[in-house]
């Protein structure tokens, strides 16, 4: 993120005009059911030959599913030299990245794979992006983290092409800039935040997420409905700056049109399929809808930004150990449903209507509150997620001014895309009111 890149234009000293352009960065994106048979075609469109050599970075748990070697066999098939390399993990390290990267150069020396294919959960994918971003521009994965954790490099090439394939929905990472790793010394989590962390191409095939446990596919659905209601709800992209240097323009950018009509539809897929794909996981078609939800919602909030309660989940998240899903699903009420409904209560009635709650007869005001009661209901009908933040990992009330302090102190960069201001003290009272959302 730019330091020198403020929201407001009212009274800075500077010489910086309103926003005027926006942009959309995508891969290429190939989406439906056995979509993973024309991994070979997509492989080719982006230059990549016969014979190359290509490294799947996944997990354990995922070859154990059968839907590694599906792949693997599928690209042999078509003449490439393929190798898995399956020592991803969940959250992962600064440290699997290393393990990674020097699998690769024992492997195929400085030059690496000719490609890169990550398959799994978010973990998987962060991965994937963070080592085909050091094979590309060298060093290490610390040199291009934030300051002062990193050296805060800036990655200049993207390197040889890397596809991306989703096997939860949820996350975006096969569409986002951004690649989350642990730093384990420090308990914290830091990221690669750049246009050249970004897949070449996202392959989306819902019959990989069948297999998904229903508490995962509970959780990574409530991210993607987090992407989709805080990308629809975050400020305008010309109410930024614009930057003197187009490279400079950070890549939560603010809403567009784009982003609008990819959140809605997003939050309407989540309201109408998860609760099938959930209780019923074998529903192909349910499971493709959430895949689509993923997707959409990524296009959103991974475009315009993210707000409240990621910036929020972070600390919960380096402190207590908990998933990022389910941290954000007791952390949305709060925050994103409550102490932002007051930055445009008219946005928020329709989000209550999206999400299917009857909101006739009542004000704007009392709407835009329902939005709240209908998330709490679809939550608990899905059965498998905490009611809050003490049922998540024992959160007392003691101990979150530690939690408020570090949100306001470290996560100033999704802060900023909040629709509302955050102080200290009003992280505390939206901490306090997500300790239960019911009882
Ligand atoms: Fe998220």
């Amino acid at each position: 993120m730019t330091g020198n890149y403020d929201r407001t234009i009212s009274a800075a000293d500077h010489g910086l005009g309103p926003e005027t352009v926006w942009e959309i960065q995508l891969p290429a994106i190939r989406f439906g059911r056995n979509a993973v048979e024309e991994l070979d075609f997509q492989l080719a469109e982006l230059g990549v030959d016969d014979g190359a050599s290509g490294l799947i970075i996944t997990d354990e748990p995922m070859v154990q599913t059968g839907h590694v070697d599906r792949v693997t066999d599928h690209l042999e098939d078509a003449g490439f030299d393929v190798t898995v390399w399956d020592g991803a993990e969940p959250e992962p390290s600064i440290e699997t990245v290393d393990s990674c990267l020097e699998f690769v150069r024992e492997n195929e020396g400085a030059e690496g794979y000719d490609f890169y294919l990550g398959m799994g959960g978010g973990s998987s994918l962060d991965v994937a992006k963070g080592t085909r971003a050091v094979m590309a521009n060298g060093g290490e994965v610390l040199d291009y983290v934030a300051e002062p954790t990193g050296a805060g490099e800036t990655l200049t090439e993207s390197g040889d092409p890397l596809v991306l394939v989703p096997t939860t929905a949820g996350t975006g990472s096969e569409i986002s800039p951004v690649a989350i790793y642990a730093v384990e010394e420090k308990e914290i989590k830091e990221g690669i935040s750049s246009n050249h962390v970004r897949a070449d191409a996202a392959v989306l095939d819902p019959t990989l997420t069948t297999t998904m446990p229903a508490s995962v596919t509970a959780a990574t659905g409530m991210d993607a409905l987090a992407h989709a209601l805080e990308g629809y709800t975050t400020h305008d992209h010309d109410s930024f700056l614009r930057p003197e240097d187009p490279a400079q323009r950070p890549v939560y950018a603010g809403q567009t049109d784009v982003t609008e009509m990819f959140g809605r539809r997003a939050i309407e897929l989540v309201a109408n399929n998860i609760r099938t794909a959930v209780h019923n996981g074998e529903d192909v078609e349910a499971r493709a809808a959430m895949l689509k939800a993923s997707l959409f919602g990524a296009i959103c909030g991974l475009t315009a930004g993210v707000s409240l309660s990621h910036a929020m989940a972070y600390p919960v998240g380096n402190q207590y150990h908990t998933s990022h899903g389910e941290t954000i699903a007791v952390l949305t009420p709060a925050s994103t449903l409550g102490y932002n409904v007051a930055s445009d209560p008219e946005r928020f009635a329709e989000i209550a209507t999206l999400l299917g709650a009857d909101v006739e007869g009542m004000s704007t005001r009392e709407a835009a509150d329902e939005a709240r009661r209908e998330y709490v209901r679809l939550q608990q009908d899905l059965n498998v997620l905490p009611s809050g933040l003490a049922e998540l990992a024992g959160i007392s009330a003691d101990e979150i001014d530690w939690l408020a302090t570090q949100t306001v102190e470290t996560q100033q960069r999704l802060l900023r895309c909040n629709p509302r201001p955050v102080t200290e003290e009003d992280a505390l009272q939206v901490f306090h009111d997500a300790l239960h959302n019911w009882e």
